[in-house]
């Protein structure tokens, strides 16, 4: 049988990995992680059994009852990594292995104490969507093979532990000053959404489903950021139906961590910066608790169909926005979403078939296919499915969609029949084919209208001709006002439109990072000097992807800029994540 995902050997036609019993050893010395996983088999089976790895240094390989398992361990190919080939021997229904991660796993993160808030202890956080996973454990890795899991994580005193499962207990470990943390995860989840995280770790409860956890300097200002939580979950069940996870604990990370949020589920991951003090950056929340149904419920099958999670949770962020902030705040998110979608589309001109939202990533690494567009563009299909329809014929329909796919991994395909069955007739009146394996924004797409950003564009268009906001009109603005209006500026800008912005937007000293980074944008792109201090201090300290791209993108278009770039580059790259590096290299690459 054809291998349904092009970036794992799984293979649907062997036995499959129902439970994985994991021992962890963290070893923040060596920069790895002793491990055995024991993988429970759904049916006693025989036969072959292909399990993915990517640099692992296997140990031991053998049943349940620890007899030596016969096993190949292929050669590297690229992207995928090393098949591991198993020859089960007649009803086996466990297989015990042992190994080490590698120091060099862009699963892994390992942080000097420098790196942290307290700076006293080291940290260690696990980042495996799309397919790293691989890199931590030998598994089916494609998001059709769901797992349940256990495990037990032994890290050096003081330091805490948590996963995306379910607490489960803490003791002294097998060693002095070791300590053993225990998860439960009960519910089948794909591969990518197992998680960890081992640092100096404090948590408040936000509710009795909810709490945050952080180092101990900054949980309680994640604790107040946050404390919104509840409200959100009430929201997200009355749309989108129960929470099917039991608890919803969020871990504020180090600011290396190279995403605004990941949805590991029970344990979201977060970049400190949404930290800014005024609840303002909360939609990450939003989208990452969405993806609770969104993703970890109904799941894309393999990365192919991508926007299944990311455009659907999109869809679902903007309604949990609307729901909570009116009409008006979900249009300002709708348009600073479409900036992102139409940079996006500039980006990949020569690649537009990355610009489907049913891709072919047949030999494409996930990690250089991502982009917006999946995001953008495939919540723009779900808000056209819902104004052809109407939203009282539609939320029904997207609750039975959660409903029926509940815990499974589905195609675009599947997706297609679903919505036909649902909506007849639906596809052929939006012109479904084309949005799903068509390049581009079909002229169709949903317009998202209000009267504050009529208003905002038309100041921003207005900048040339010497128009400019008055102060009270920018005393009273938002985020979000404030980020539609910068996005929409035309830029380079000379010294003294910038003089001006910086004094009369006092873009300085903002510690909102969505509007430092679109005035940094700016900055760099208009080559103006009086910002560069901070835009040093921000791409050394700061690895959200999201903001070091436009910086670095926009650092490269003079060559003064540009030695500057290379310059900050060097002395960060060090701190930076493996998937921070790799992406600003390539856009250094490219100057
Ligand atoms: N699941 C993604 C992050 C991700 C995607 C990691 C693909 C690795 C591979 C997460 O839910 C996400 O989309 N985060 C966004 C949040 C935003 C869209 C609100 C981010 O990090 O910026
Ligand atoms: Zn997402």
């Amino acid at each position: 049988m054809a291998r349904p995902d092009p970036h794992s050997f799984f293979d649907p036609a062997q036995p499959r990995t129902k439970h994985v019993a994991f021992a962890f050893d963290v070893d923040f010395a060596r920069r790895a992680i002793a491990a055995t996983a024991r993988l429970t088999l759904g049916s006693p089976s025989s036969g072959r059994l292909d399990l993915d790895t990517k640099g692992l240094h296997l140990k031991s390989v053998q049943t349940g009852d620890g007899r030596p398992l016969p096993h190949l361990l292929e050669e590297e190919r690229p992207i995928l990594g090393r098949r591991l080939r198993l020859d089960l021997p007649a009803r086996t229904e466990e297989v015990v292995i042992a190994y080490e991660t590698s120091p060099e796993a862009t699963a892994l993160q390992w942080l000097e104490p420098r790196q942290t808030a307290g700076r006293r202890h080291p940290f260690l956080f696990s980042q495996c969507q799309a397919i790293h996973a691989r890199e931590i454990a030998p598994l089916q890795d494609s998001p059709g093979a769901r797992i349940t899991y256990a495990a037990a994580l032994t890290v050096p005193d003081p330091l805490a532990a948590v996963m995306s499962a379910g607490p489960a207990g803490d003791a002294p470990g097998p060693r002095p000053g070791t300590r053993t943390w225990r998860f439960e995860m009960p519910q089948p989840i794909p591969p990518y959404l197992l998680a960890l995280a081992v640092g100096e770790l404090a948590s408040r409860d936000l509710s009795p489903r909810s709490r945050v956890w952080a180092e101990p300097g900054t949980v309680d200002k994640a604790a107040w950021e946050f404390a919104g939580i509840e409200a959100m979950l009430a929201t997200a069940e009355r749309l989108f139906g129960p929470y099917d996870w039991e608890r919803y604990d969020m871990l504020v990370l180090p600011p290396s961590f190279p995403f605004g949020g990941m949805e590991n589920p029970r344990m979201t991951f977060l970049t400190p910066t949404l930290l800014a003090g005024d609840r303002s950056l909360v939609d990450v929340v939003a989208h990452e608790l969405a993806h609770s149904w969104t993703g970890n419920l109904v799941t894309n099958s393999s990365n192919e169909h991508f926007w299944l999670n990311e455009g659907t949770t999109v869809y679902a962020e903007r309604r949990i926005h609307e729901a909570l902030h009116g009409e008006d705040a979900a249009a300002l998110a709708w348009a600073i979403g479409e900036k992102a979608l139409a940079a996006e589309f500039e980006r990949f001109a020569e690649k537009p078939e990355l610009t489907r939202l049913r891709l072919d990533l047949d030999g494409v690494d996930p990690d250089d296919a991502f982009s917006s567009i999946p995001y953008e563009k495939g919540a723009r299909l779900w808000a056209l499915l819902e104004r052809t329809a109407g939203r009282e014929r539609f939320d029904p329909v997207l609750r039975r969609y959660i409903g029926t796919f509940r815990f499974t991994s589905i195609t675009t395909e599947e997706w297609e029949r679903f919505i036909e069955d649902e909506l007849p007739g639906i596809g052929g009146t939006i012109g479904l084919d084309r949005w799903l394996r068509g390049p581009g924004l079909p002229a169709n797409a949903p317009r998202f209208a209000a009267p504050v950003l009529d208003r905002l564009a038309a100041l921003a268009a207005g900048w040339a001709g010497g128009a400019r906001p008055e102060p009270q009109a920018i005393a009273a603005w938002g985020t979000s006002e404030t980020l539609v209006y910068m996005q929409r500026l035309p830029r380079p800008l000379s010294e003294a439109d910038c003089a001006w912005l910086d004094r009369a937007l006092r873009l300085d000293d903002r510690g909102n990072y969505e509007i430092l980074v679109e005035w940094l944008t700016i900055a760099a792109a208009s080559g103006y000097a009086p910002a560069f201090a901070r835009m040093r201090e921000v791409l050394t300290t700061v690895g959200r992807m999201k903001y070091l791209r436009p910086i670095y993108t926009a650092l490269g278009q003079a060559p003064a800029t540009q030695a500057l770039a290379r310059d900050i580059f060097a002395a960060a790259r060090p701190g930076y994540h493996p998937l921070s590096r790799r992406s600003v290299e390539g856009i250094l690459q490219k100057y």
